[in-house]
C-alpha cells in the first residue's frame, strides 16, 4: 500500500473512532444567532466545537466566536479540530457564569449573540471516564470542571439520607428518592459506592422492579440530579441568563438549547421575567416599580427537533431551544 493511500486509511479510522458529538438543532440554532455576519458570538457550551463551526461556516470566518468551556479536554479537542479558523476563535476554559468577566478579559463590551448548549457532550459522557454513564464502571466523578471540589463519590458517600433524598427530589425530580436514598446509605455502610455501575445497580435494586421506566435508564433520574448538584448547574444557568443578557446589544440573540424540564424551565421563567415590562400590581394608578422589558422572545413555543434529527441522533430526543433578542 502507497504511503499516502495508508495515511488517508488511518487518518479515516481515527475520524471514525473518535466519539462525535452531533449538535442539536445546528442549522435553527444558527439561523437564530447569527444577525451580522461580521459580528461577534459567544459559544458558552463550547463542547466538541459543534455550533461554533456552524456558526463559523454560516458567516463564512467573517465573525469572531468566543468559545467557553469549564472542561479543559473540550477546549483542547475544540481548538485541534477548529485550527483551520485560526484567528476566528478564542478560547477560554472558564464558566458560563463569568461570561462578563471573560468580556472584560477581551475587551469586549457587547456581542451580537450569544448561544448555550446545556448539558454534556457525547466525549464526556462516553470518553471522559468521569462516572457521567451508569452503563459503565468508571469511578463516580460527574465533574465537568476538574477544578471543583467535591465529587459524586464524595456527595453518595458523605450526605445524609435526607440530603441524598432531596436532591434526588430537586434536582431529579425522583418520586423513589426516600427509598433509592436509604437503600445507598445501607449499601454505602457496608463499604463506599465508588463506581458509576456500583451506583446504578443499588438505584435499580431500590425501585421495585413493575415500576422501572419502560423507556429509560432506572438510574437517569438519580445520575441527572447528582450531576446537577456536583457541577452546580442551575445556578450557573441562573447567573448566565442576567449577565449574558446584559451583554448583547440591542438587537442581538440570545439562544439556548436544553436538555430536561428543570434547565427549560429556567429558561423560560427567566426569559419571562426579563421580557415583562411593570411587576406593579393591578390596578396602579401608575407605574412605581420603573421596571423595563429587556428582553423579546422570539419563539413563543421552544423549539424542537424534527424526526429526522431524532432518528440520526437520539440524544436530540429531549432538546428544546429558546431564542430571546436584547431590547
Ligand atoms: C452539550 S455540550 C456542547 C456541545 C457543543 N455545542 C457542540 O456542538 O459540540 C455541553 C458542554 O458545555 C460544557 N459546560 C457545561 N456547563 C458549563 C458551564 N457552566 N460553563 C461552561 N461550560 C459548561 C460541558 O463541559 C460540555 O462540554
Amino acid at each position: 500500500m502507497r504511503d499516502k493511500d495508508y495515511k488517508e486509511m488511518v487518518n479515516a479510522v481515527v475520524e471514525l473512532s473518535k466519539p462525535v458529538h452531533q449538535s442539536v438543532l445546528s442549522d435553527e440554532a444558527v439561523g437564530f444567532l447569527v444577525t451580522r455576519p461580521e459580528g461577534v458570538y459567544v459559544d458558552a457550551t463550547l463542547g466538541m466545537g459543534g455550533h461554533t463551526k456552524s456558526i463559523l461556516d454560516y458567516t463564512h470566518s467573517r465573525c469572531l466566536v468566543v468559545g467557553l468551556d469549564v472542561d479543559e479536554e473540550a477546549i483542547s479537542f475544540s481548538r485541534e479540530r477548529l485550527s483551520a479558523y485560526n484567528g476566528h476563535v478564542i478560547y477560554r476554559n472558564s464558566n458560563f457564569s463569568d461570561i462578563d468577566k471573560v468580556l472584560d478579559s477581551l475587551d469586549i463590551r457587547e456581542v451580537d449573540g450569544i448561544i448555550a448548549d446545556l448539558g454534556m457532550s457525547s466525549f464526556q459522557i462516553e470518553s471522559s471516564e468521569r462516572g457521567f454513564s451508569f452503563m459503565r464502571e468508571e469511578p463516580l466523578d460527574m465533574r465537568m470542571d476538574p477544578r471543583l471540589r467535591f465529587t459524586a463519590y464524595d456527595l453518595i458517600n458523605e450526605m445524609t439520607m435526607d440530603e441524598i433524598s432531596r436532591v434526588l427530589k430537586m434536582y431529579g425530580e425522583e418520586k423513589w428518592s426516600r427509598r433509592i436514598a436509604k437503600r445507598i446509605v445501607e449499601a454505602r455502610d457496608e463499604s463506599p459506592i465508588k463506581t458509576s455501575a456500583e451506583l446504578a445497580r443499588v438505584v435499580s435494586l431500590a425501585i421495585p422492579r413493575k415500576f422501572h421506566p419502560a423507556k429509560i435508564h432506572p438510574a437517569t433520574k438519580t445520575f441527572q440530579a447528582l450531576r446537577i448538584a456536583v457541577n452546580n448547574e442551575l445556578e450557573n444557568i441562573n447567573e448566565f441568563i442576567g449577565k449574558a443578557v446584559s451583554r448583547l446589544r440591542a438587537g442581538g440573540r440570545l439562544v439556548i438549547i436544553s436538555f430536561h424540564s428543570l434547565e427549560d424551565r429556567l429558561v423560560k421563567t427567566s426569559f419571562l421575567r426579563m421580557a415583562s415590562p411593570c411587576v406593579c400590581p393591578p390596578g396602579m394608578p401608575e407605574c412605581g416599580c420603573g421596571k423595563k422589558s429587556i428582553l423579546k422572545i422570539i419563539t413563543r413555543t421552544p423549539v424542537i427537533p424534527g424526526d429526522e434529527e431524532i432518528l440520526n441522533n437520539p440524544r436530540a430526543r429531549s432538546a428544546k431551544m429558546r431564542v430571546g433578542e436584547r431590547v
